[in-house]
């Protein structure tokens, strides 16, 4: 345990004195302040860790992690990140990236009661009963918790585009793409789900905001 926690500080070290043996001037560039081109929305599980998995360096992306990556409407936290991601940091791109083998969809899954989380497991179980005609078709299990997976990210895209936020940046005609990724630990491979969003004419009609 002790032995962990020494060894943190001591790879600090060395990653500092690798960035800069590669680049002298890594940390005197990343202080002079941040224009990430993406805004990950990810799953808090270790295994999925945003900058790695796609090849991205330090300054190259804005993170906002959650249990199974949320969009949920009230949190403040996602809405400040989301705000300073597109209103300042002007990002071209969200993409929310959910993983097969996630703990907080196989908990919606079930009807066990696990304490404070329940709370937020149930936005996930909003999902399954959107989407329980289809689920409920898949018998094997595993192919229905891995629908699950896809279809709560879709959720999360439609419930990014529902925002204000969004919406009156499209309204202002600023570059933003939002988009719809599910990881594999198994593997490694991101699947597109290609259900990508450049402006509100796809959203249903009741939520489109009349921002004029
Ligand atoms: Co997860």
């Amino acid at each position: 345990m002790k032995n962990f926690y020494k060894k943190m500080l001591e790879n600090n070290k060395k990653w500092v004195a690798e960035s800069l043996e590669k680049d002298p001037l890594f940390f005197e560039r990343l202080a002079n302040g941040q224009q990430p081109p993406l805004l990950w929305i990810g799953c808090s599980d270790s295994r999925v860790p945003a900058n790695e998995i796609i090849g991205a360096m330090p300054g190259e992306v804005f993170v906002h992690r959650n249990i199974a990556n949320m969009v949920i409407h009230s949190d403040m936290s996602m809405l400040s990140v989301l705000d300073y991601a597109v209103n300042v940091l002007k990002v071209k791109h969200i993409i929310v990236c959910g993983h097969y083998g996630c703990g907080g969809v196989k908990a919606a899954l079930g009807n066990q009661q696990i304490g404070l989380i329940d709370n937020w497991i149930r936005h996930i179980k909003d999902v399954y009963r959107f989407h329980s005609t289809e689920l409920n078709l898949i018998t094997d299990e595993t192919k229905r918790f891995d629908r699950f997976v896809e279809v709560n990210v879709q959720e999360q895209v439609l419930d990014l585009a529902k925002t204000s936020i969004i919406q009156t940046a499209w309204r202002n005609e600023q570059e933003l793409e939002i988009h719809g990724w599910v990881y594999d630990v198994k593997d490694g491979i991101v699947k597109d789900l290609e259900i990508t969003f450049e402006n509100n004419n796809r959203l249903p009609d009741v939520y489109q905001l009349d921002l004029d």
